[in-house]
This record gives structure tokens, C-alpha cells and sequence, in this order.
């Protein structure tokens, strides 16, 4: 705690953990796919890859299929309007020129091929098996196969399908006509899907391109975007490269509210907290190696005059009895710091057990009795009611110690010290009162600082702070009054379960 230390990682306490490794921590630049930046360019990337991929095999193939549904449900409807027609003809027994004349005007009329099949019972029951007329027949190479036709003989009802044809899809919807309730001709009304598969096509290709492009786009400006969080990420890494070196100088510019400017805002708040606990470290040094030179100085300087001169054996038993305080000086400064330090780094276990303050201001005044008289001062015990707190025992009697030990040393001798426990709302109370001459106002507020003294009486100012964190530990609190001819502090802990402790 006290040796001076090379620039490396200090914890809150002062210690080092340890130096700082930076080849633990490659730049994220270096690293390629680890680096955020084109971790957040490939995930921009995926998403809209993931987007284009679902509207290209899933939303434009049900996009072609309700357009055929659209043109088989149309041709099912001409099929139904016209379909009565051309049974009614049938039956009648039009002629074959009539009956192309008629398959010919319902084509112009409804933009259908109109074929009337006729119908020969098969081995699997009725199939149309030729052609009785057809709107199209001289243009057309290759005859369709009309599944609807088969499924409508076989069934005596209407069907529809999709068939191929030279390469080309076809819709169709085939109504069977009967003659005395046989199936014999089947009419079937069809039309080329060519329009509905170019615009499903042309759909798709555009799909493609503006998918290429918005890929494209998504990688630039995720990588775009992730660089500029990468680089302000990078200002932070950077800063705390610095603050690990011990260079608390520089803040970090907050350039946005986002969460990365939050990160900075916290940063240099933790920046500003460090810096004043290094300098509080510095401050602690620098008092401690100066309480400790103070006490050395004057022994080694007594040590030379026993040395060089010969006094004689009055002005000798002096300069021990001196010698004697100065070492009992830096005994109680060395303790003094061991707590401190210990305090600091977390490393005072505190119990925590039922304790009866009475009990241990008794103890304690009588433990002060022989100093009291030196000082001809007197301590008394008040007389109160149980008083049980929740807390450490041999840390109660600590703070006690200090604080009996203060009004023996701060005030005059014949002073009268008062020290009694009591209960009050539910917290346990231990008072150390004297008749001193009491704190000035500005000294009452520095008191309880590390170093601070307050009079020429040579202590180094450790008591009272050492007292109050202890008793914060104890999750109690340490306060001062004080007026002219009084000073009274009051140690304040959580009450417990009374269990007395002889
Ligand atoms: N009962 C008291 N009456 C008057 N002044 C007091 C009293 N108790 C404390 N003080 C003042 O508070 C200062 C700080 O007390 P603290 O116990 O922290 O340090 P110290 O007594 O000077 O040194 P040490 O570390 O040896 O205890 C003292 O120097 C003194 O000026
Ligand atoms: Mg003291």
C-alpha cells in the first residue's frame, strides 16, 4: 500500500491487479469476422438475403398460382354460361358447319378455344376420345391432351386443369353434355397461361435485379454504419489504454446520446472518479510516509546525541523516556495505517453478534481507568438500560478506544468524560461525552478526514477516520456534536438480541 508502483491496472482500493497485457487483446480491426464491422455488414447482408430469398421462392410462386387460379375460375365461369348452349345444340343434333360456327363465336365472345370432344366408352369407363369441333384446330400443331376432359366424362361433371403444352402452360375447364342423362360430348373451354407466366417472369427478374442492388446497398451501409460504431468503439478502447497507464487527463468526446454516448458519458465519469482516487492514493502516500519520517527524524537524533555526548543520567532518562513515546507513536501510526490499508482493500472480517454497550463501556472505562488519572481526568459510566446492538464486539471496543482515547488526549487535564449506552428508535447508541473545550465549527467538519489534526498534540489524524469506517462496515454510523465546553460523539448501531458479555 505504501510502495510507490510502475503504471499498470490499479483497483479502487490502490492495488495493482496487474500490468497491462495488451497482446491479450487483439486490435478488433485485425480480426476479420470477428470485427464488429463485418459482423454488422454480414448480418445487414443475411437479413435482406433472407428478405429477397422468401419473396423469390415463396411470395411469386403463390403469386402465379392465384393468377392461373384467377384464369381457371374465368374459364369456369364461360364454361357454366356457354356450357347449357352448346348441350342444347348438341342434343338437338346441329350440324358440323353450324356447330364450328358456334364454337367459333363463343371464342370470339369469350377470348376461350372452345374443343367439343366426343365421347366412347373405355376400358376405365368413358373417355373422350375425338374431336367433334374446335375453334382452333387449323392453328393449332399439337393436340392438348385435356386432363380436365377425361375427369369431367369420367365424372359426368365440370373439372378444370393446367396442362403443358409445347413447352407453354394451358388452362382448361371441361363440362360434360349428355344426351338422356349419358355423357356423350364433353366441351372444353381453354386458354394459353403465356400472360400470366411473362408477367410472373418479368415480376421475378426485376425481383432479382432491385434484390442485388438492395444486397449490395446492405452490405455498404451496414459496413458503412458498423465502421463509424467500430471507430468510436475504438476512441474508447483507446481512452482506457490511457487510463490503464495512470493518464486520467483526456475525457472522451460525447458525440451522440445513443448508447455508445452513454458509454463515454459513464467512462469519463469513472475517468474524473479515478483520477481523484489516484490522487487521494498520491495525497495518502505522500501523509503517510511523512507521518512516519516525523517520529523516525527525532529517534534517530536522540540515538546520535546518546551516542556523541555523554549526559548524564537525568537528561538520559529524558531522552528514553522520549525515545519511548516516539516508538509507541510509530506503533499506534503503524497499526493505525495496517487497519487502513486493510480497510481499504476490503480485508476486515466483521462479525456480527449480539453485543450489550453497556458491557463494553464498563470494560473499556476501566480499561482507561490508570491513563485517566495520569491525565487526572475522570470517566464515568452512565447507568442506562440494556442496550443491544448487532455488531462486531472487538470492532465496538476499537471505536471506543479511539474515541476515550481523543478526550484523554485533545482536551486538559481534569476533564470530565462521560461514556453510557442507551436504545433510541430502534438503534443501539454508544456515547463518549467530555467537557473539553469542545471543536471548533471548521475542524468539526474535517475531523473524521484521513491526516487530519486538529490541535499541536502530535497524533496523525487516523483515529476518527478509522472509527467511522468502521462503523459504517457495521452498517452503523459515527457522529459528532459539539458546542463550547462539550464534545460528544455518538456511535449508532443496529440494535440485536440482548446476550451479555461478562
Ligand atoms: N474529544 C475531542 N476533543 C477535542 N478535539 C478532538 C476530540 N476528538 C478529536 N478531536 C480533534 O479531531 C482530530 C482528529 O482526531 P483523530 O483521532 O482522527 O486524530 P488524532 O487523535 O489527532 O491522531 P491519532 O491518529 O493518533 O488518533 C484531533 O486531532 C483533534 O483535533
Ligand atoms: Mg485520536
Amino acid at each position: 500500500m505504501l510502495r510507490l508502483r510502475a503504471p499498470g491496472v490499479w483497483s479502487l482500493t490502490g492495488r495493482q491487479v496487474g500490468p497491462v497485457n495488451r497482446d491479450l487483446v487483439a486490435p478488433a480491426s485485425e480480426v476479420s469476422v470477428n470485427s464488429v464491422r463485418n459482423r454488422l455488414a454480414l448480418l445487414f447482408f443475411a437479413i435482406v438475403a433472407a428478405a429477397v430469398g422468401f419473396i423469390y421462392l415463396y411470395v411469386v410462386p403463390q403469386l402465379r398460382s392465384s393468377l392461373t387460379a384467377e384464369q381457371l375460375r374465368r374459364l369456369e365461369a364461360v364454361g357454366s354460361e356457354q356450357g347449357a348452349r352448346l348441350d342444347a345444340a348438341m342434343t338437338a343434333g346441329i350440324s358440323q358447319q353450324r356447330l364450328r360456327a358456334l364454337v367459333r363465336g363463343i371464342d370470339q365472345r369469350t377470348g376461350s378455344r372452345v374443343t367439343v370432344l366426343g365421347v366412347r366408352e373405355g376400358d376405365s369407363g368413358p373417355q373422350p376420345s375425338f374431336v367433334v369441333a374446335d375453334s382452333e384446330l387449323e392453328r393449332t400443331a399439337v393436340l392438348p391432351g385435356y386432363p380436365a376432359a377425361s375427369v369431367a366424362a369420367a365424372t359426368g361433371s365440370a373439372a378444370s386443369a393446367v396442362e403443358t403444352v409445347g413447352g407453354e402452360r394451358r388452362g382448361e375447364s371441361a363440362i360434360a353434355l349428355s344426351d338422356e342423362g349419358e355423357p356423350r360430348w364433353v366441351a372444353v373451354f381453354s386458354t394459353d397461361l403465356a400472360d400470366v407466366d411473362d408477367n410472373v417472369d418479368l415480376i421475378r427478374r426485376q425481383i432479382l435485379i432491385a434484390g442485388t442492388i438492395a444486397l449490395l446497398a446492405a452490405l455498404g451501409a451496414g459496413w458503412l454504419v458498423a465502421r463509424a460504431h467500430a471507430r468510436r468503439l475504438r476512441r474508447l478502447e483507446k481512452a482506457a489504454e490511457k487510463i490503464a497507464d495512470g493518464d486520467f487527463s483526456t475525457p472522451i468526446p460525447v458525440d451522440s446520446s445513443d448508447e455508445v454516448g452513454q458509454l463515454a458519458v459513464t467512462f469519463n465519469e469513472m475517468q474524473k472518479r479515478l483520477e481523484r482516487l489516484d490522487s487521494a492514493r498520491r495525497e495518502f502516500i505522500a501523509n503517510a510516509s511523512h507521518e512516519l519520517r516525523t517520529p523516525i527524524f527525532s529517534l534517530s537524533g536522540f540515538v546520535e546525541l546518546l551516542e556523541d555526548d555523554d549526559p548524564d543520567p537525568e537528561a538520559r532518562a529524558e531522552f528514553v523516556r522520549t525515545m519511548r513515546e516516539q516508538v509507541a507513536r510509530l506503533d499506534k501510526l503503524t497499526v493505525n495505517l495496517l487497519d487502513l490499508s486493510k480497510l481499504d482493500a476490503d480485508a476486515i472480517q466483521i462479525r456480527r453478534e449480539p453485543v450489550e454497550l453497556g458491557d463494553v463501556a464498563r470494560r473499556l472505562a476501566g480499561e482507561f481507568g490508570p491513563a485517566a488519572e495520569r491525565h487526572e481526568s475522570a470517566i464515568e459510566v452512565g447507568e442506562g438500560a440494556a442496550a443491544a446492538a448487532a455488531a462486531d464486539p472487538d470492532r465496538v471496543a476499537q471505536i471506543m478506544r479511539i474515541l476515550i482515547d481523543n478526550a484523554l488526549t485533545h482536551t486538559p487535564e481534569g476533564t470530565t468524560i462521560k461514556v453510557g449506552a442507551h436504545i433510541d428508535n430502534g438503534s443501539a447508541s454508544l456515547v463518549v461525552a467530555d467537557d473539553g473545550p469542545g471543536i471548533e465549527l471548521r475542524a468539526r467538519e474535517r475531523v473524521f478526514e484521513r491526516f487530519y489534526t486538529g490541535d499541536e498534540v502530535g497524533g496523525s489524524g487516523l483515529g476518527l477516520a478509522i472509527a467511522r469506517e468502521l462503523a459504517l462496515r457495521m452498517d452503523g454510523t459515527l457522529e459528532l456534536r459539539s458546542r463550547r465546553g462539550r464534545t460528544e460523539f455518538e456511535l449508532r448501531l443496529p440494535a440485536g438480541a440482548a446476550r451479555s458479555r461478562g
